[in-house]
C-alpha cells in the first residue's frame, strides 16, 4: 500500500476509558433514530469483506461465526460486507442476486440477533461492480488481447517508416510487441497502455458496450430486488454501496463524463443514484432502513472533493435516505501496478491509504483522519434543512475520539472497522467500564493485506493468545485464528 513519504510513526491515541457510569451518560451510548428504526447506541461496525463465502457466493458457517462474533460486542449497527446484487459468478464474495441466497443470509441475521440479544441493527451493503481482468503477460497482450486498428499501422509507419505498416495482422502484432516501452507510449492509446500495464478494466464511461450503456436501466431493478431479498432474510436495512472503486461511486465521480444525461454535471451524476434510491424505496417502504455509503473525497486527480460530496449529501438526503455513511478514496485510478496474472486492487494507491490510513503517516496522522469531511457534509446537509444522520469512519479507535466527534456535532454515529476487528467486544467493554481489557488495533494493516490477497481476513493480535484452546478454528493456512479470542 502507498504510504505518505514522511513516514512518521504515530502513537495510538491515549486510552482514557470510561467507567460504567460515564459510559451510560456518554453520547456514544445514547439511542438514535435511523429512519423507521432506532439504533440502541451510536456505535457502528462498517462493512468488511472477510473472504469466507463459498465460491458461489453463499453464506458459510464461517461467515455466520464472523458476524456473530461482531454481534457479541452489541454495536448499535453492524453492516454486512459488500454483497453482489447480480446473479453472476464473483468468487468468494457474498451474493444476493437470487432468492437461493436468502436462506443462508437468514442464518446470518438470526445469529446477529441472538448474539446481540436483539440490540444490534443488522444492515447489508449492496454492491455492483464492473468487470476487471488480470494484468496480462506482455506476449499474450499483443498476440490476443489488443484489437489492431488503423491507428496502430499509422503510428508504426510514423515511427519506423516504409514497410512498417505493411503485412497481415500477425505481422503488426509482432512488430508492436518488439517495440520498447518508451516507443509504445507513442503508438498505443492511453487506454491500451493501461490495459497492458494494469489489466483491462471496464468503466461507466464505456458506453460503446451495450451492458454499460444500459446500466441506468438495469441497475435500479437489480438493487430493488436485492433489497427485497435482504428484508426477507431478516435484515433491518440496506446500505447502498455508492463508495470506493465500484459502479455507483463511478457514476457520482467528476470523472464520469457520460453524455447520455447520466454524467457531466453534478445533477446528471446524481441521476442514477436518485433512480436507484427511488426503486429501492418503493420496495423497502418504511419496513427497513435505507441508507448509503459514499465518498467524502475521491482522492484521485479529476475526481470528487468534499464540496462535491457535501452537495451530493444534500441531494441524497432529499432523495429520502435514512443515513449517510462517509468513506474516502479506495479507487482504481491510482492503484499500484499488479504483478502479471493479478488484478489491480483499489486500495494500493494514495486513495487507498486515505480509505484505511495506517500509523505510518504524515503530520496529520491516521486517527480521526476522515472525520472533517463527514463534519463538512453534515454541516451542509443540516444547513439545507435535513436531519439525516451522518456516520464518520477512519482511524477512530478510542472513547475520547468517538465522544469528541459526537460532541462537536461532526457526526451522529461513529464507525470503527479495524478496531472492531481487533476486538469485537470493545463497545461492550467500554459500556461495562472494562476499557482497560480492550485489545487495541495497531493500524499496521496486516488485515488489509490479507484482504488484498483474497485470503481469509484475521487480525494479527488474535494469534498472541492461546492458539491451542479447544474451541479455536484456524484459517486455511493452519496458522491463524479465524475469530477473535473469547472475552468471557
Ligand atoms: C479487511 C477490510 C475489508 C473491508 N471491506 C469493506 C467493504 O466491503 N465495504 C466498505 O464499504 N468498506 C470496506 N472496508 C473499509 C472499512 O469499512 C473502513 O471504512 C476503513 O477500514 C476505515 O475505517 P477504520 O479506520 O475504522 O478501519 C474494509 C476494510 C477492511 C480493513
Ligand atoms: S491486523 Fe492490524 S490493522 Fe488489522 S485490525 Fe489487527 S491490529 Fe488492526
Amino acid at each position: 500500500m502507498w504510504q505518505p513519504p514522511e513516514r512518521i510513526k504515530h502513537e495510538l491515541p491515549p486510552a482514557a476509558w470510561p467507567t460504567r457510569e460515564e459510559a451510560a451518560a456518554a453520547r456514544l451510548f445514547q439511542p438514535i433514530a435511523l429512519g423507521p428504526r432506532e439504533a440502541r447506541t451510536r456505535t457502528w461496525v462498517p462493512a468488511m469483506v472477510p473472504w469466507r463465502a463459498t465460491e458461489d457466493g453463499f453464506v458459510t458457517d464461517d461467515v455466520v461465526d464472523w458476524y456473530r462474533r461482531f454481534a457479541d460486542g452489541k454495536p448499535g449497527v453492524l453492516v454486512v460486507e459488500a454483497t453482489g446484487i447480480r446473479d453472476i459468478p464473483s468468487g468468494p464474495l457474498l451474493r444476493i442476486g437470487h432468492d437461493r441466497f436468502v436462506e443462508g443470509l437468514s442464518k446470518l441475521t438470526a445469529a446477529v440477533k441472538e448474539a446481540s440479544g436483539g440490540e444490534t441493527l443488522v444492515f447489508i451493503q449492496l454492491i455492483d461492480f464492473l468487470s476487471i481482468r488480470r494484468r496480462p503477460p506482455r506476449d499474450k497482450f499483443f498476440a490476443r488481447f489488443l484489437a489492431i486498428t488503423e491507428q496502430h499501422r499509422e503510428r508504426l509507419f510514423a515511427l519506423r517508416g516504409q514497410g512498417a505498416a505493411d503485412g497481415d495482422e500477425a505481422e503488426i502484432r509482432a512488430r508492436l510487441e518488439a517495440l520498447t516501452d518508451a516507443e509504445l507510449v507513442g503508438v498505443l492509446t492511453e487506454r491500451e497502455l493501461e490495459d497492458l500495464k494494469q489489466g483491462y478494466r471496464e468503466r461507466v464511461t464505456d458506453v460503446h458496450l451495450p451492458h454499460i450503456r444500459d446500466l441506468p436501466t438495469s441497475l435500479p431493478p437489480l438493487f430493488a430486488a436485492a433489497a427485497t431479498r435482504a428484508l426477507a432474510a431478516g435484515f433491518d436495512g440496506v446500505e447502498l454501496h455508492f463508495a470506493h472503486a465500484y459502479t455507483m461511486a463511478s457514476f457520482l465521480s467528476a470523472l464520469n463524463t457520460r453524455e447520455d444525461g447520466y454524467g457531466g454535471s453534478r445533477e446528471n451524476r446524481m441521476r442514477l443514484p436518485r433512480e436507484v434510491i427511488s426503486a429501492v424505496r418503493e420496495r423497502v417502504g418504511t419496513q427497513g432502513v435505507l441508507g448509503c455509503r459514499y465518498l467524502g473525497d475521491d482522492v484521485v486527480a479529476g475526481g470528487n472533493h468534499v464540496d462535491d460530496a457535501a452537495w451530493f449529501g444534500v441531494e441524497l438526503a432529499r432523495a429520502g435516505l435514512d443515513f449517510l455513511s462517509i468513506s474516502k478514496g479506495g479507487k482504481f485510478e491510482d492503484a499500484r501496478q499488479p504483478k502479471v496474472g493479478w488484478a489491480a486492487y483499489p486500495y494500493t494507491g494514495r486513495s487507498g491509504y486515505e480509505c484505511m490510513p495506517t500509523i505510518y503517516s504524515d503530520e496529520r496522522g491516521p486517527f480521526s483522519r476522515n472525520t472533517p469531511i463527514a463534519a463538512e457534509i453534515r454541516r451542509t446537509v443540516r444547513t439545507a434543512g435535513f436531519t439525516t444522520p451522518v456516520i464518520a469512519a477512519g482511524g477512530i479507535a478510542s472513547f475520547a475520539q468517538a465522544e469528541a466527534a459526537l460532541a462537536a456535532e461532526e457526526a451522529d454515529l461513529v464507525a470503527s472497522a479495524r478496531q472492531s476487528l481487533a476486538d469485537p467486544d470493545w463497545w461492550l467493554k467500554m459500556r461495562e467500564g472494562q476499557g482497560e481489557t480492550i485489545r487495541r488495533c495497531e493500524f499496521t494493516n496486516y488485515c488489509e493485506a490479507l484482504d488484498q490477497q483474497h485470503k481469509q481476513v484475521t487480525c494479527k493480535l488474535w494469534d498472541r493468545e492461546a492458539l491451542d484452546a479447544p474451541d479455536v478454528t484456524m484459517a486455511q493456512d493452519g496458522k491463524r485464528r479465524l475469530l477473535a479470542p473469547r472475552w468471557r
